[in-house]
């Protein structure tokens, strides 16, 4: 089983020409751009002889096969702002490409390709948010969270065409005997061993998070130093703080990446200052240490200044250790597309760990990426690509043939 590199580049090219401005491609969950991203994969899949369909969470599903408990393959087709044409979008790429080059194999169980919505949970804050949808795994009152316009999920899923209720998405316990997600590294541990593909074997933890810092709008020429409550200078307090506790600790991260200053000029003392969270580990253990830090290290900040603070959580993923039969399958199915995959953390969220949260058994190929991920100079090698769709294809035929 042989895949094509030329027809993934030539699939990965017209993904990206969707949202997509040089080597970057904005394309964000629930939006017609992403939208359009699911028609073109629904067009491949339909040709390919799947049945195809969309969930009520804007997820886009084509089955091959008939009745009886499927095994899922895919990836998402969404990104962040100015991201890169492969995180996700490779995978989906690389699903099609599996079920391409096993067109006329007769498979015994039914296979599922999904483009999953919104993992990146750029505009509602819900990242993993189509497979949360599907595996039950939504926060609660998802369908009311609204986005910085104050449009609610539930409004952008109805301008989609939807009913607006993403719960509805959710798969029956039995509907699925196993997910399968190929996915570029993001990283460059596999570029610097020289290996092409690796098998996941668990996806870090994740909170995300919004601060909320109240403080005293004022005059900023005539409001003396000491009798200040800038919220601003205690938040840039909290995020140097909450840098340094991530350093602290050997495998954590932790990130702020937006921030907004209220009301927003410079001659006057910011009233207000909101910005976002994102802590991981992939120990459950070192996450709640950092999280029980990060709370109280903001608690004491805001004590101290005078200042009001809230943690508003948006979303929570415990850590996710991915099924041990699926990665000893996807090692055996890389050896048969002649690869030795060796075994590694992904520090990335993965809509992978829903489904395995859920009970499904769960199992990723990695991808070697080049250039980091989340931006335009994301990149990797079709041939690389190629490999784990004869893998991929490998495992389909040993878990569904
Ligand atoms: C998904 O890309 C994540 O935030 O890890
Ligand atoms: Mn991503
Ligand atoms: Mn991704």
């Amino acid at each position: 089983m042989t895949a094509s590199a030329g027809r993934i580049r030539a699939r990965s090219a017209e993904l990206a020409r969707i949202g997509g401005a040089g080597t970057s491609v904005t394309r964000l969950g629930l939006s017609p751009e992403e939208r359009r991203a699911h028609e073109l994969v629904g067009r491949w899949l339909e040709r390919l002889g799947a049945r195809v369909r969309r969930d009520e969470a804007n997820n886009v599903i084509g089955r091959f096969g008939g009745r009886g408990p499927a095994l899922l393959v895919g990836s998402h087709l969404d990104s962040v702002p100015r991201g890169g044409r492969y995180d996700g979008a490779l995978g989906v790429v690389v699903a099609v490409e599996a079920m391409e080059i096993l067109a006329g194999a007769r498979l015994r169980r039914p296979v599922e390709v999904v483009g999953w919505t919104d993992e990146e949970g750029v505009r509602f804050g819900i990242g993993l948010f189509g497979s949360a949808a599907a595996f039950g795994k939504l926060p609660p009152r998802a369908r009311e969270r609204a986005d910085a316009a104050g449009t609610s999920i539930a409004a952008a899923l109805r301008a989609l065409g939807l009913r607006g209720d993403p719960a509805r998405a959710r798969r029956r316990r039995g509907e699925l005997f196993a997910y399968l997600e190929p996915h570029i590294e993001q990283g460059p541990r596999l570029a610097e061993r020289g290996l092409p593909l690796a098998v996941v074997s668990s996806i870090v933890g994740i909170l995300h998070g919004r601060v909320t810092v109240r403080g005293r709008q004022d005059h900023a020429g005539t409001t003396p130093m000491g009798q200040r409550a800038d919220a601003l200078a205690g938040a840039a307090e909290m995020i140097a703080r909450l840098e340094a506790a991530a350093r602290r600790r050997a495998d954590a991260v932790g990130t702020v990446g937006e921030i907004a200053v209220a009301p927003g000029a410079k001659n006057v003392v910011p009233g207000e200052c909101v910005f976002s969270l994102d802590l991981r580990a992939p120990h459950q253990r070192t996450l709640d240490a950092l999280v029980r830090e990060v709370r109280a290290t903001i608690g004491r900040v805001a004590a101290a200044r005078g200042l009001a603070a809230s943690l508003d959580v948006l979303n929570q993923v415990p850590v996710a250790r991915l099924d041990r039969g699926l990665r000893a399958a996807l090692r055996r199915a890389c050896a048969a597309a002649g690869v030795d995959a060796p075994e590694l953390v992904s520090g990335a969220g993965h809509d992978a760990e829903n489904a395995q949260l859920a009970g499904v058994p769960t199992g990723m190929i990695f991808i070697r990426s080049r250039g980091g991920s989340h931006s335009p100079r994301e990149s990797a090698d079709h041939r690389d690509a190629a490999l784990a769709a004869s893998a991929l294809a490998h495992a389909i035929v040993a878990l569904a043939g």
